[in-house]
């Protein structure tokens, strides 16, 4: 049939959140989707049981995203090969830690169908040397599927809850904005499109960095004013690199958009950077400690970032233009006391 298959790559917190919001899609647009929607889960033993089993018969995934049931019509699968076959439709949600491996797998002939798109809701940047790219631009590359990117004000777990939000999507054609308008948009999650894939993909990417300064803020006792002071000049620093560096991005992506100023608000309040940079001011311990202790095999996305983002100013020679972004590796990285992040911005 000419019926569009929705698959979604990565089960952690936010991509079971996304393929609920998909699943309900499917059922509810059954002229445009097939109902059953497959999502790859990484096999994991819990309680004694493998994961993927747990999820299809109790439609909880009691690991990343519990207490929130999950449409029966949403079927958790083990292998990447069989969450993909005859998919026309594929969202990219692992930590942007595991995204080569899953494309190697993809990349190998035959595993993709033919006419695919796809969307990337990853947040972060893929660095090399002297270049920067976003993921929706490494997984064109890589699979040769066109790829949207998705990102906004949208912590999993209230986003589950269907309490209200908004989110963007960036695309590359209009045809790729109706039809992932049509797998994502609800009533309580509210889809805009534009045209900057950039923009959308760089709003979600470097916001993480900002909420570690959030964090840092909270670490440290200080209050409102300072943390705004840190979203005002971050919210600049974010929109100023990626004009800089993404031709043809929107300032408007960031001023006006979920996924720029509304995402940045969100995390640096309610977001695990935040959580886990305030924990480093008060323990003093890594930060991969703190993950593991607060984040429950949840990942950071904002320390990586912080690390990239640094080595590809390095390699630019433009780190002196990005004050907030230095000052966060520093003190993240090369033991800069934490209490010197306002001091010389
Ligand atoms: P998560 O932080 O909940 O991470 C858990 C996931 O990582 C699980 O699916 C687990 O199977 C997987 N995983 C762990 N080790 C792995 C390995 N070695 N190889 C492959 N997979 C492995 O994941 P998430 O919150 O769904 O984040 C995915 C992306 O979505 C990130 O880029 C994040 O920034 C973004 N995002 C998250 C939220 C949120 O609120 N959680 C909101 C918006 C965007
Ligand atoms: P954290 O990864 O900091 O929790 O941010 C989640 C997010 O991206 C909300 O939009």
């Amino acid at each position: 049939s000419g019926k569009h298959k929705i698959a979604v790559i990565g089960s952690g917190s936010w991509g079971s959140a996304l393929a609920k919001i998909a699943a309900e899609n499917a059922v509810k647009r059954n002229d445009e989707f097939h109902s059953e929607v497959r999502m790859w889960v990484r096999e994991k033993i819990v309680n004694g049981k493998p994961l993927t089993h747990v999820i299809n018969r109790t439609h909880l995934n009691s690991r990343y995203l519990p207490d929130i049931k999950l449409p029966r019509n949403l079927v958790a699968t083990p292998h990447l090969k069989d969450v993909v076959k005859d998919a026309t439709l594929i969202v990219f949600v692992v930590p942007h830690q595991f995204l080569h491996t899953v494309l190697g797998e993809l990349s190998r002939p035959g595993v993709l169908h033919p006419g695919a798109r796809a969307i990337s809701a990853i947040k972060g940047v893929e660095v090399n040397g002297t270049d920067i790219e976003t993921f929706a631009s490494l997984i064109e590359g890589r699979v040769g599927t066109p790829c949207s990117a998705l990102s906004g004000a949208n912590i999993a777990l209230e986003v589950a809850l269907g309490q209200f939000c908004e989110t963007t999507i960036g695309c590359p054609t209009h045809e790729d904005s109706l039809l992932w308008s049509a797998v994502f948009n609800a009533p309580t999650f509210r889809v805009s499109a534009v045209e900057d894939v950039n923009g959308v993909s760089l709003g979600g990417a470097l916001k993480n960095i900002v909420a570690l300064a959030a964090g840092f803020v909270d670490g440290l006792g200080l209050g409102g004013n300072t943390k705004a002071a840190i979203l005002r000049i971050g919210l600049g620093e974010m929109t100023e690199f990626c004009l800089e560096f993404f031709e043809g991005s929107q300032r408007e992506t960031f001023s006006n958009e979920s996924a720029g100023i509304a995402d940045l608000i969100t995390t640096c309040y309610g977001g695990r950077n935040r959580k886990c940079a305030e924990e480093f001011v008060k323990s003093g311990s890594t930060f991969d400690v703190i993950e593991k202790k607060l984040l429950n095999g949840q990942k950071l996305q904002g320390t990586a970032t912080a690390e990239e983002v640094h080595n590809f100013l390095r390699a630019r020679k433009r780190v002196h233009a990005y004050p907030l972004f230095e000052k966060v590796y520093q003190i993240a990285f090369e033991g800069l006391p934490p209490k010197s992040l306002v001091r010389g911005l």
